[in-house]
């Protein structure tokens, strides 16, 4: 397969100051995301065009940062690439702000409805409130569509500088097919070639249309969320659906006012909006990465961590910062920051605003973020389920309380992820299996997290945070569990240790299973955090 290289990656060659590795491994991580998450190495050396020893440090560099991680021969981007379009959407504040109107708009209309952001000539999502049907849309936060065959691009176009026009036009003629945009299938020959006069009518209107221009059956409305002040777009609202449900001209005349109506209510609550709080800038990046180089010697390439952290120095609240700041944030030198930021602007992944600030741009939600933006808690904790079993050479699996059985006195809970140990005696319980949550650890663990008054025996589980079942189930069944929470501290999951009373005592359940698990809870926690922060994570 050829290697896509997008052509608006980087206009003409690097600064002389630009830092190569951090260019380097920005690279890998574009491609990472472009083939959905996961390549070969050899799939890397090729796309990329470096040397294997490169791609080999680079890859290093980034398991170390916490970016992907090495399964088998597979380069995997993992959750916590993810910090990295966090930062932005933080800093963009929109998902924030406006997300639980877009929720709310869906579930009124039973359409998905999107918010994006304009990105160059093309549009970028920023958020997605999808309906779960057999026939639904699939784009994903992050992803980035050609503006001339989306409803929003029109209206992001209408504010286009000649500039602008003139790199849509020459993105046109390098890129006949599309092939820039891995989101979106090929571009018949001589589509949209009405571009122009949708820009002119979204100008005239205020809202345009999507009549299958990305793909048969496609269809979409959209009108503009405007800034306070400037009255600027922020950002484009879509209400998306397919043919056999509306036809285009129905989806304007029957949801365009709703659609209005939402919007409206969007900019009351951006107007209204309480000034953002800062978070605390990440502290000890440098000092993190001096130690990781002392450990991993010349696997490890510093500047590309260094240049990195600079992304992670943005947030809410911090969206604009000087060069003074990110160097502030990030423990870095000056020097250090400065040439970071002047790799990043090359890169288009940072720009400059007034008062001699930068700002991220939307171009950070393609380091990483779409493959990521769709996870399950089961997959999320797959390799670390892996890891517990192999480190304690026992089985682990993650359950949740079965749908509808919660509150009863019989709830059950259902194994929704787990990893063998390769033991003859094993535990052997399918996923999506069933039992009975008063007998086994996992489901005390989650009964323990109801609210008001539980029995002694949740009310003990609850207290220490683990739960240990001994044969109760199962004559030779001993098992340990602890919880799984969410952001906002809620017990989403469980997860345990399966062991058999010949191989542990009860007091070795407690002094070696417990401490691993309650360090495999705090990873999938880590991750969970970090993935649900501006995408809604299924517990099944
Ligand atoms: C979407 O949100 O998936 C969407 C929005 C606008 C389009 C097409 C798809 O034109």
């Amino acid at each position: 397969m050829p290697a896509k290289t997008a052509p608006h990656d980087v206009a003409g060659g690097p600064p002389a100051e630009a830092v190569t590795p951090l260019i380097r491994g920005i690279a890998v991580l574009r491609r990472l995301t472009e083939a959905d998450g996961t390549l070969s190495p050899g799939a890397l050396e090729r796309a990329t065009g470096l040397a294997r020893s490169t791609v080999d440090r680079i890859t290093a560099t980034l398991a170390r940062m916490g970016y992907v991680r090495l399964d088998g021969r597979d380069v995997v981007l993992t959750p916590g690439v993810m910090r990295l379009g966090n930062a932005y959407l933080a800093a963009l504040r929109l998902p924030a702000l406006l997300a639980a109107r877009a929720d709310a708009l869906a579930d009124e209309l039973d359409e998905s409805v999107s918010l994006a952001v304009g990105d160059l000539d093309g549009v970028r999502f920023i958020h997605q409130a999808t309906r779960r049907r057999a026939m639904s849309v699939s784009f994903r936060i992050g992803d980035l569509l050609p503006a001339e065959r989306t409803a929003p691009g029109p209206l992001f176009a209408a504010e286009w500088t000649e500039a602008d026009r003139q790199r849509w036009r020459s993105r046109r003629a390098k890129d006949p097919e599309d092939t820039s945009f891995p989101a979106v299938p090929p571009r018949a020959a001589a589509a949209a070639d009405d571009f122009e006069e949708r820009v002119e009518r979204a100008r005239r209107d205020g809202w345009a249309l999507d009549d299958q221009l990305i793909e048969p059956g496609l269809v979409a409305v959209s009108a503009p969320v405007r800034e306070p002040g400037t009255g600027r777009t922020a950002c484009v609202a879509s209400v998306v659906s397919h043919t056999s449900r509306h036809s285009a001209a129905d989806l304007r005349a029957a949801l365009l006012p709703r659609l209005r109506t939402a919007v409206a209510a969007m900019e009351a609550d951006l107007r209204e909006a309480a000034p953002p709080q800062p978070g605390p800038p990440p502290s000890g990046l440098a000092t993190w990465t001096t130690a990781s180089k002392h450990e991993l010697g010349r696997e490890f390439i510093e500047s590309l961590a260094r240049g990195l952290t600079v992304l992670t120095a943005f947030g809410e609240g911090r969206s604009a910062l000087t060069l003074a700041e990110v160097a502030r944030a990030t423990g870095l030198a000056r020097a250090t920051a400065r040439r970071a930021l002047i790799t990043y602007e090359h890169l288009g992944l940072v720009a400059p605003a007034a008062d001699r600030t930068f700002t991220l741009t939307p171009r950070v939600l393609g380091l990483g973020f779409p493959p990521l933006s769709r996870t399950t808690l089961p997959s999320l904790a797959e390799p670390h389920l892996r890891a517990l079993a192999d480190q304690v050479h026992e089985p682990t699996a993650l359950a949740v309380l079965a749908p509808g059985t919660a509150a009863a006195a019989d709830a059950e809970i259902q194994y929704t992820a787990g990893a063998g140990a390769g033991r003859v005696l094993t535990v052997d319980i399918a996923v999506g299996a069933r039992l009975p949550a008063a007998s086994t650890s996992l489901g005390r663990v989650l009964l323990a997290d109801a609210s008001g008054p539980l029995p002694p025996a949740l009310a003990e589980v609850r207290a220490q945070g683990y739960a240990l079942v001994d044969q109760e189930l199962e004559s030779g069944l001993r098992s340990i569990a602890v919880p799984v929470r969410d952001r906002a501290g809620r017990v989403v999951a469980a997860l345990n240790v399966a062991t058999h009373p010949a191989r542990r005592t009860l007091e070795d359940c407690v002094h070696d299973l417990l401490p691993a698990l309650r360090t495999t809870a705090d990873h999938l926690q880590t991750d969970l955090h970090t993935a649900s922060r501006f995408t809604r994570v299924p517990p099944t």
